[in-house]
């Protein structure tokens, strides 16, 4: 039976993961809201991908840091991602947004783990966002 405490803790580099994400923040443009995020991830292969916020002027356009790791995951060729940390400025871990957890679920699907907030442990997508939509939606609904 899948054991979701023993694999995080023996297969997951969080110490990694977490210090990719606070080095991220150092690279994040964030003059309107003053608060840096940085994100990083590590693929089923290896790799570690990385983000930081990119805001905008007209505030709704903000790019949150797990969409620029995104970009970087397929600019890197694509991939599974794995686990995510996402870190504020002040270090500590913070919360995705809702549209960030859709956009990672389309890389990761539900067995992807993600830091949830300061002072809670990382939870998988499964609890992060129960009945996600996603691709296989399209592959059962669609007339086409
Ligand atoms: N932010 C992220 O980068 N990721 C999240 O999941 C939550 C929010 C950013 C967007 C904005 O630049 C700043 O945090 C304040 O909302």
């Amino acid at each position: 039976m899948y054991c979701f405490g023993v694999v995080q803790s023996i297969e997951i580099p969080w110490d990694v993961l977490r210090a990719h994400a606070r080095s991220a923040t150092s690279l994040s443009y964030a003059p309107y809201s003053g608060v840096r995020v940085g994100a990083a991830g590590v693929t089923s292969d290896g790799r570690i991908v990385e983000g930081a916020n990119v805001e905008n002027a007209s505030y709704g356009l903000t790019l949150c840091a797990e969409c620029s790791l995104v970009s970087d995951l397929i600019r890197q060729g694509g991939g599974r991602l794995v686990a995510v940390a996402i870190v504020a400025g002040d270090g500590e871990p913070i919360a995705p947004c809702g549209r960030c957890r859709q956009v990672l679920f389309e890389h990761g699907g539900n067995e992807l783990v993600l830091d949830a907030g300061e002072g809670c442990d990382p939870l998988s997508m499964r609890e992060l966002l129960p009945g996600a939509f996603g691709p296989s939606e399209l592959d059962s609904r669609s007339d086409r």
